[in-house]
This record gives C-alpha cells, sequence and structure tokens, in this order.
C-alpha cells in the first residue's frame, strides 16, 4: 500500500489539482452570485481560479478558500486529491452530506474551516487519520476523542454545523 501511494504521489501534478476542484465545481448544484461556476474554467490556469491559491515549491494547490460564497453542493472524494493542500475553508456556504474520509489523507493540512454549513455525521472518523494536529481543541464532546491524536493540525472549526449526530 505505501509503495502504491508513493507512486501516486509522483505522478500527480497540477492537472490531478485541476481535477480534484472540476470534481468539486460538478458537485455544486447553486452557485448564485457565480463565483466559480463561469471562473473555474479550464481556459485559465487553475492557480488564477478565484478561492484558489498555489504555493512554491512545487506549484500545487495549497489554500482553497470558498469562504462567503453562498455555494450549495457537497464535497467529492476527489477532493482528496489535493494532496498539496494547508488551508481549506467552507465557511459560511451551505455544503452538505458528509465529508469524504479520505480527506484524512491532506497530510499537509492544517487549518479546516467548515464553519456556517449545514455538514453531519461521519466527521469524527477522519480526524483520526489526519496527522499533523499541533493546537487542535475545543471541539464539542459529541466528537470521537480521536480528534486529538491528529500531530499538525492547527486550526479546525465545525462550529455551526450538525455534527452531533453518530455515524
Ligand atoms: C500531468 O501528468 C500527466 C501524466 O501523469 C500528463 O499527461 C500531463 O501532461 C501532466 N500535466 C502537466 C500540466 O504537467
Ligand atoms: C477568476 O477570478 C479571479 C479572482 O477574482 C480573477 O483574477 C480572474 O480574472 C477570474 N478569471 C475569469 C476567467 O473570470
Ligand atoms: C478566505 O477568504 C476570506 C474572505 O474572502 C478571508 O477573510 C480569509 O482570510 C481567507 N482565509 C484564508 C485561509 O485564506
Ligand atoms: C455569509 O456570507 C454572506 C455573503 O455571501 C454575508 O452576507 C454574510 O454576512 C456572511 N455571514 C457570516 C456569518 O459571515
Ligand atoms: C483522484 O481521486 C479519485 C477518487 O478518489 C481517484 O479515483 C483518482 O484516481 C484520483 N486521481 C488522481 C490523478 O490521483
Ligand atoms: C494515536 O496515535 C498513536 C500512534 O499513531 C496510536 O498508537 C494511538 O493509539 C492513537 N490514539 C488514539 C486515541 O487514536
Ligand atoms: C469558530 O467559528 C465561530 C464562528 O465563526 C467563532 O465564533 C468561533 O470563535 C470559532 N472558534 C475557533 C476556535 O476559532
Amino acid at each position: 500500500m505505501a509503495a502504491i501511494l508513493t507512486v501516486a504521489a509522483q505522478t500527480t501534478n497540477i492537472s490531478t489539482d485541476q481535477s480534484a476542484l472540476l470534481a468539486l465545481k460538478s458537485h455544486i448544484t447553486n452557485d448564485p452570485h457565480n463565483k466559480i461556476f463561469t471562473n473555474w474554467s479550464t481556459t485559465t490556469a487553475v492557480c488564477n481560479w478565484v478561492g484558489v491559491t498555489c504555493g512554491a515549491p512545487h506549484h500545487r494547490v495549497t489554500v482553497l478558500n470558498l469562504t462567503n460564497m453562498k455555494l450549495t453542493g457537497t464535497i467529492p472524494l476527489q477532493l482528496s486529491n489535493l494532496s498539496f493542500l494547508v488551508r481549506l475553508s467552507f465557511k459560511n456556504n451551505s455544503f452538505h452530506g458528509t465529508l469524504p474520509l479520505e480527506l484524512g489523507h491532506l497530510r499537509r493540512l492544517k487549518g479546516i474551516d467548515f464553519t456556517y454549513n449545514n455538514f453531519k455525521g461521519i466527521i469524527s472518523s477522519w480526524f483520526g487519520s489526519l496527522s499533523k494536529l499541533q493546537n487542535g481543541n475545543k471541539f464539542s464532546s459529541s466528537i470521537s476523542t480521536t480528534i486529538f491524536n491528529l500531530s499538525a493540525l492547527e486550526i479546525i472549526n465545525l462550529s455551526f454545523n450538525r455534527l452531533s449526530g453518530t455515524n
């Protein structure tokens, strides 16, 4: 398994990130202010898409920030292909459904903000597999204690969602 993952990591590039973001776009069902439907076009380099920041040294997507865009939709499995992601914010939209467990594979992720959405359910499971927590705390007691095993995540904010249900 480790060998397979290593090969995959070596063969991904910015096209991988573009595919992941296009998958997310295809899972957005409402974009009333046309923030991304027009902007996230393959005629433009992905690093110039609104809400997307690329970083050195690999020139891969490091920040995805969709704060305050009034988007409705779900989060697809493919988002876990953004393997260089450091910051992720869906704050203040209407994303719903569950978060893919595979997001736990994003080993560089340090900040997550899912506040003011309608996520629910299985969130606790993937916290346990994120591996970089430095400072995560102040979570609802309804979230599994495996969350405290994160070793690098600095900021995670899940307020104003419906996380109290069991998996
Ligand atoms: C990304 O890698 C694929 C093969 O894995 C290749 O076909 C494609 O041209 C590469 N894209 C860029 C932008 O380097
Ligand atoms: C997409 O949005 C970014 C940031 O607002 C802007 O710089 C860029 O010109 C836009 N691209 C298109 C094709 O609308
Ligand atoms: C995300 O965008 C919001 C508003 O556009 C901004 O206030 C916030 O600082 C950004 N966060 C990150 C991590 O870039
Ligand atoms: C959410 O975003 C909308 C704009 O899309 C803004 O008017 C509203 O103040 C924001 N709410 C919060 C809690 O940030
Ligand atoms: C992206 O993710 C999907 C679903 O997890 C996977 O099937 C696909 O092989 C991935 N693509 C790349 C280039 O890693
Ligand atoms: C935390 O991680 C360590 C090492 O990966 C493991 O041995 C331990 O069981 C984990 N604790 C919890 C609560 O998951
Ligand atoms: C989480 O987000 C809510 C709403 O924006 C805010 O009131 C709260 O202070 C945040 N918590 C942390 C730990 O940042």
